[in-house]
C-alpha cells in the first residue's frame, strides 16, 4: 500500500477529532493532539468524547489500524509530520470578538518543534487577518524554521460532521504558496477517493436530514469543488458564509412575524420563496432562533472586526437583534394564552442547541427555559442527548425530567424547543392526554397544525397558527 506522509492534527473537537478520524481512514497516519489528558484518554479507547453521529465507528476502526495516534505530545508528533492541522478553539470574549490565544499559543508550539518544509494549516475560524498573524508569531518562536501556511477554513456542521468531512460540498484554500495549496488539495483528493469507496453508507437519521437534497445531488468533479486563492480571501469565506446563513434564518423570522400578523403560514411562504433557484429553501426555516459555536460567535466576531476596520456591519447587527428577539417572541406566544406564566407548569422539549448533537453553547432553547423560570414558571425540561451538558447554563430551578411523558404530565403548556425526530414524532394525543391544558408552541414549526388542533391542542408556530 501507498505510504502516505503523516499529519498532526491539534485540537480534538468537532472539527479536529472528525478530521482526523477521516484522514485516518484515508490512509493517512495522523496523530491527534490535545492538551486535555481525559480528552486524549478516551479517543484511545476509540471513542470521542461528545456525541457525533458516525464518528465513534470511524475513530475505533483507525485507532486498531493503528493509523490514528491520540497523544498530548507536541514533540512525539510534531516532528514526524509534514502537515498539521490547526484545529483548536477560539473561545468568545465578552465584547464579542474571538479569544486567538489557543490559536497563537498552537502555532508557536508547533514552530518551536517542527522540521523545515512544514506546511501549516489553519481550520479554525479565525478573524480575516489573523493568518499573517500567525506566520509572524511562528517565524518568532522559531527564525530557523522553513514553512508554509495555509487557510483552509472548515464547513462541517454538528450532526453530521462525518458526512460533511467525507462528502466535500467545497475546499477553501488560501495561500501564498500555491504549491502549499496543491499538497493540502492532493490530501482531500485522498478523503474524497474514501468517500467514494463508502457510498451507499447511511450516516443516520440527522445526516440524512441535514444533507438534504442539494448534497446527495454532488455532481461536481473533485477538482471543481477545490478553490484557491488569497490567504486573506479564505479567511473571510467562511465567516461570510456563516454570517450569510445566520442572516437567511434572522429574515426567515422577521417574515414570520409578519405573517402571524396575517393568516399566512411561514412554511408556506418559505416554500414558495426557497423555490426560487437564486435564494434556496435552505436556511429560511423560521423558528427560536440560531445558536451553537459558531453562528453566534462567528456574526459577533464579523462585527467586531468590521467595527475594527472602521466599516460597520449593521445588517448583522440586525441579524443578532432579531435572533435575541425570538426569545421573548416564544414567551409572548405562550403569554397570549395563559397571560401571567407565573407558576404555570411549562414542559420544554430540547435543550440542544439543534438536534442530533449534545452541544448546548448558545442554546436558544436553554435560554427560552430560563426566561421562562425569570417569569415564576415552573419549568420541566428533557433532551434525548444534552441533559448532562445543559446542567451548566441551565437554571437551578428548571426540573430535569427522563422521558417525554414523565416532561409533559400535568404541565399547562408544552414547548418544542428543539426539533428531535422523536419529539415530532412522538404521540401527541398521549401528550395531550398527559397534560392538563392545551398549549403547544412549536417553537419549530414542525408539528401539522390541523393534527394538533384536531386532538384539541391551542397550537402556535413561529409565523403560524
Ligand atoms: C454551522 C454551519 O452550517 C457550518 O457550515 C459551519 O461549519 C459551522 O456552523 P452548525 O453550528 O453545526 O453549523 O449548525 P447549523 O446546522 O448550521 O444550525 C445553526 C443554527 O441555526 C441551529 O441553532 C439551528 O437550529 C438554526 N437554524 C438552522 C434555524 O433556526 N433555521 C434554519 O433554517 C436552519
Amino acid at each position: 500500500m501507498e505510504e502516505l506522509a503523516p499529519i498532526s492534527i491539534v485540537g480534538t473537537g468537532y472539527v479536529g477529532l472528525t478530521t482526523a478520524a477521516v484522514l485516518a481512514n484515508a490512509g493517512f497516519k495522523v496523530f491527534t493532539i490535545d492538551i486535555v489528558p481525559e480528552k486524549i484518554e478516551t479517543i484511545k479507547k476509540g471513542r470521542a468524547y461528545f456525541y457525533e453521529e458516525a464518528l465513534d465507528e470511524l475513530i475505533s476502526k483507525a485507532i486498531d489500524t493503528g493509523n490514528l495516534v491520540p497523544t498530548l505530545s507536541y514533540e512525539e508528533s510534531i516532528p514526524e509530520s509534514d502537515i498539521v492541522f490547526s484545529c483548536v478553539g477560539t473561545p468568545d470574549r465578552p465584547d464579542g470578538s474571538h479569544n486567538l490565544d489557543y490559536i497563537y499559543g498552537a502555532a508557536e508550539s508547533v514552530a518551536r518543534v517542527a522540521k523545515d518544509g512544514l506546511i501549516m494549516v489553519q481550520k479554525s475560524t479565525v478573524p480575516v487577518g489573523t493568518g499573517r498573524e500567525v506566520i509572524s508569531k511562528m517565524k518568532k518562536a522559531n527564525p530557523e524554521l522553513q514553512f508554509e501556511y495555509v487557510s483552509n477554513p472548515e464547513f462541517l456542521r454538528e450532526g453530521s460532521a462525518v458526512y460533511n468531512t467525507l462528502n466535500m460540498q467545497r475546499v477553501i484554500l488560501g495561500s501564498d504558496s500555491t504549491e502549499a495549496m496543491d499538497r493540502i488539495e492532493a490530501v482531500y483528493k485522498k478523503v474524497d477517493e474514501l468517500c467514494k469507496k463508502l457510498e451507499g453508507v447511511n450516516f443516520g437519521e440527522y445526516t440524512n436530514l441535514a444533507i438534504g437534497r442539494e448534497l446527495k445531488a454532488q455532481t461536481k468533479s473533485f477538482e471543481d469543488r477545490v478553490f484557491k486563492m488569497r490567504l486573506e480571501s479564505a479567511e473571510l469565506v467562511k465567516v461570510s458564509a456563516n454570517a450569510f446563513l445566520a442572516l437567511k434564518i434572522s429574515f426567515a423570522n422577521s417574515i414570520a412575524k409578519l405573517a402571524d400578523k396575517t393568516e399566512a403560514d411561514i412554511n408556506e411562504v418559505m416554500d414558495g420563496v426557497g423555490s426560487d433557484t437564486r435564494i434556496g429553501r435552505a436556511f429560511l426555516y423560521a423558528g427560536l432562533g440560531w445558536g451553537g459555536g459558531c453562528f453566534p460567535k462567528d456574526v459577533s466576531g464579523l462585527i467586531a472586526v468590521a467595527d475594527d476596520r472602521g466599516v460597520g456591519m449593521s445588517i448583522m447587527n440586525s441579524a443578532v437583534n432579531v435572533n435575541d428577539s425570538m426569545i421573548d417572541y416564544g414567551v409572548e406566544k405562550l403569554q397570549r394564552h395563559l397571560s401571567d406564566l407565573k407558576d404555570k407548569k411549562i414542559a420544554v422539549l430540547g435543550l440542544a442547541f439543534k438536534p442530533g448533537t449534545s452541544d448546548v453553547r448558545k442554546s436558544q432553547a436553554i435560554k427560552l427555559a430560563n426566561k421562562l423560570t425569570e417569569l415564576g414558571a415552573s419549568v420541566a425540561a428533557y433532551d434525548p442527548k444534552a441533559m448532562e451538558e445543559a446542567k451548566e447554563t441551565l437554571a437551578s430551578s428548571v426540573v430535569l425530567k427522563e422521558s417525554i411523558m414523565d416532561t409533559v404530565s400535568d404541565a399547562d403548556a408544552v414547548v418544542l424547543a428543539v426539533d428531535w425526530k422523536d419529539f415530532v414524532i412522538a404521540d401527541w394525543e398521549a401528550i395531550k392526554d398527559a397534560m392538563s391544558g392545551d398549549v403547544l408552541f412549536d417553537g419549530r414549526n414542525k408539528l401539522d397544525i390541523h393534527e394538533m388542533s384536531a386532538l384539541g391542542f391551542r397550537y402556535e408556530g413561529v409565523g403560524r397558527r
